[in-house]
């Protein structure tokens, strides 16, 4: 029985496994401006893998609903990012993209997971606790975003999930969640791994290189937006903590502030942070953030240009009725395969 089933998932990936191709999926939330963080940290990585690999990337408007949000600004905002993700380069020929909602075995599958997902391993999530959720007033959305997410990921019998480092906890949950399904219903999902890079998985606020870079922050000279141009990116850099010593160097723990800003050079300029060093060894902090600051505004001022015309053309929607289209064919696949294991349904 087990062989017959395993034999079944394989059959499934077979196609794509003849091919040498791995399935790609990752996922953005609309909310706030995707800054450099997202970009180093995930959409980089997005436009890489799609040379070699089946990508599927999704504007995951679900995961925003977790906290209430404006309906017109959501739909703006899902634009936007379908947006983004054509003018850092994705391309729709390459790419499957879409968005979560459009694709109505998203909601499907999780709820299959949430019947084998525990309240307490959901409790331990460090993104849940650290937004001091867990009140009587916290919505069961919100609780159990990790396993919507999860079915994100799941349902396209995924190889690889491109995230930030913020993301690890959330990957290994989806791993546990794919294992535990497997052996109660025999091999029903593929078990994914996460793809972190080294320079750009956790880039800092600039106004406090100890959190995370955050769409949500208030103080909008903490993160560098893909849509800010020169003057505001000067300005950010210039303003961005550093400690008191002069030097240069990388030095995570003692010199949070200055490696930051040396791992976002490194990641834009593509040298490497000791080549880095080795430059502006005797420089001043002016000089070297003057620097990095026109490093960046290069490496966005393109981006910016193209979103614009992108976003003016009227060419997203059908990218992405077609992007739903496509993702709803696997999605499909993979959801009469889980319900056929777990007994849902008429045969
Ligand atoms: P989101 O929308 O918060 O962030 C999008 C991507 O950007 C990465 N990221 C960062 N990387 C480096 N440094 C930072 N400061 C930084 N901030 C954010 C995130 O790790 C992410 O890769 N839960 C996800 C969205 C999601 C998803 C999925 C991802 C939903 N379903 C399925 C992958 C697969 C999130 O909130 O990302």
């Amino acid at each position: 029985m087990l062989g017959r089933q395993l034999n079944a998932v394989i059959k499934a990936v077979a196609g794509r496994v003849m091919n040498g191709m791995k399935r790609v999926f990752s996922g953005v939330q609309p909310t706030g401006s995707i800054h450099i963080g997202n970009y180093l940290g995930a959409l980089g990585q997005f436009v890489e893998l799609q040379e070699d690999n089946e990508c599927l990337y999704c504007i995951v408007d679900m995961h925003a609903v977790t906290t209430p949000k404006d309906p017109k600004e959501l739909r703006k905002n899902t634009l936007d990012v379908a947006a983004l993700y054509l003018a850092v380069g994705i391309d729709p020929k390459k790419s499957t993209i879409f968005v979560q909602s459009e694709v109505p075995g998203h909601a499907e599958l999780a709820w299959a997971l949430m019947c084998n997902a525990y309240m307490g391993e959901l409790s331990r999530m460090t993104q849940f606790k650290d937004k001091g959720r867990g009140g009587e007033s916290t919505s069961a959305g919100l609780f159990s975003y990790p396993v919507l997410m999860a079915s994100d990921i799941l349902l396209y019998d995924t190889d690889i999930v491109p995230v930030g480092g913020d993301q690890k906890q959330h990957i290994e949950l989806c791993r546990d969640i794919a294992a535990r399904v497997n052996n109660r219903y025999g091999g029903v999902f593929k078990v994914p791994e996460g793809r972190f890079l080294r320079t750009g998985a956790r880039i800092m606020s600039l106004d406090d290189p100890l959190s995370k870079m955050s769409k949500s922050a208030v103080n909008p000279l903490s993160s560098i937006s893909l849509l800010d141009d020169g003057p505001k990116i000067r300005k950010a850099v210039m303003r961005a903590t550093t400690d008191s010593g002069g030097e240069i160097r990388f030095d995570a723990e003692n010199k949070p502030g200055i490696s930051n800003l040396l791992n976002i050079y490194s990641a834009f300029s593509g040298a490497s942070v000791a080549e880095i060093e080795k430059k502006y060894r005797g420089a001043g902090y002016g000089t070297f953030k003057n620097e990095l600051a026109a490093v960046v505004t290069e490496a966005l001022t393109p981006i910016r240009t193209r979103f614009k015309e992108i976003r003016e053309s009227g060419v997203l929607k059908e990218i992405l009725r077609d992007g739903a289209e496509r993702a709803n064919e696997i999605s499909e696949k993979t959801l009469k395969r889980v319900k056929e294991r777990l007994g849902l349904g008429i045969a």
